[in-house]
């Protein structure tokens, strides 16, 4: 049994953020933010927007995409690191509003890696015959826990959803997920406030992404090129064997680097952060429905999914479309 994409859906906020728009908020310029991390322009949620929002839209474009009622869904997971609150989870929150009825609800923490993380365990669930049809979304607000002070994070984040809906089939679909974390290097990448660490120490909650950037782009570079490897000789395939990399889109330089350890010519790799940003763990489907959608994807096409993030997580999705 295989787990098997049948629809896809995306939603952005409306607003439009430019790298003109942050030249008058912090010292920096349209140039540096192109040549450093190929980004034009990322999206904003509106005031009172939640991740939850985004995902509820982006979750009623992929079910009409696949032709499957809400009610016919077993499974719904959301991979986000911004949820709308403690708990409820977002999947939960969302989960009525989507009318899908009492089937299992969760949300899955790993960052710029949840929805590569949330597919891995939905195509678990798929290939052990445990449920039919899961709705993998993956959403982020990261926009609301940005210092727009400091100019080395501000630059680089925007909102959006991505979902999936996923369906067992005899016929690949999925061929085979990926899944790894190392906590070692949590000081190079976080928000250093929790629940039970210290919650409201700070103003706005002491919520602020910080990040080590040129430590953190030399592991991602890295760790994405392994990831890759690993993937590839799992399902016995070679470099030329895949059609289209569909990688997290936090960088367009960390971007090109994993195509040209794949000797793959940036036109069969699909970017969107020079429109998105880096919207973790809405990156990748979101990236994946601009690709479907676009018809540059055929039916029987190999993609590669992968992502790399906070925690530090990454994973890799090998996808026969
Ligand atoms: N505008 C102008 N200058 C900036 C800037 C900005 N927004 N942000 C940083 N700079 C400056 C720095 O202060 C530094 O100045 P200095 O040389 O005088 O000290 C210079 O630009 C170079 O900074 P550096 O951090 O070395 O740049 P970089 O080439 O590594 O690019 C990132 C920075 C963040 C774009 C890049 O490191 C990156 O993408 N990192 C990984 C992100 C990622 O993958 N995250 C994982 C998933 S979330």
């Amino acid at each position: 049994m295989y787990a098997r994409i049948i629809g896809t859906g995306r939603y952005l906020p409306e607003k439009v953020v430019t790298n003109a728009d942050l030249e008058q908020l912090v010292d920096t310029s349209d140039a540096w933010i192109r040549d450093r991390t190929g980004i034009r322009e990322r999206r904003v949620v509106a005031e009172g927007q939640t991740t939850g929002d985004l995902a509820e839209q982006a979750a009623r474009i992929a079910l009409e995409d696949a032709g499957v009622k809400p009610s016919e869904i077993d499974l719904l997971i959301v991979g986000t690191t911004t949820p709308d609150l403690v708990f409820p989870s977002t999947a939960c929150l969302i989960q009525q509003r989507l009318g899908l009825g009492e089937c299992g609800a969760f949300d899955v923490n790993a960052a710029c890696s949840g929805f590569i993380y949330a597919l891995s365990i939905a195509t678990q669930f798929i290939e052990a015959g445990t449920v039919k049809r899961v709705l993998v979304i993956g959403a982020e607000t990261l926009t609301r826990m940005l210092d727009w002070s400091d100019r080395s994070t501000c630059v680089l984040f925007g909102d959006g959803a991505g979902a999936a809906v996923l369906q067992a089939d005899s016929e690949p679909g999925v061929l085979s997920t990926h899944i790894h974390a190392n906590g070692a290097h949590a000081d190079l990448l976080s928000v250093e406030v929790g629940v039970s660490r210290g919650f409201l120490a700070e103003p706005r909650g002491g919520l602020a992404v910080k990040m080590k950037g040129n430590e953190v782009f030399k592991v991602a570079v890295n760790t994405l090129g392994r990831i890759v490897d690993e993937t590839l000789a799992f399902n016995n395939m070679e470099k030329h064997d895949l059609d289209w990399l569909i990688p997290h889109q936090a960088n367009l330089r960390i971007i090109k680097a994993t195509a040209r350890k794949l000797d793959m010519s940036m036109d069969r790799v699909v970017v969107t952060v020079d429109k998105h940003g880096n919207t973790s763990a809405a990156s990748v489907p979101m990236a994946l429905d601009v690709a479907v959608r676009s018809g540059r994807i055929q039916r029987g096409d190999h993609m590669l999914l992968e992502a790399f993030g906070g925690g530090f997580t990454w994973g890799a999705a090998l996808i026969r479309y």
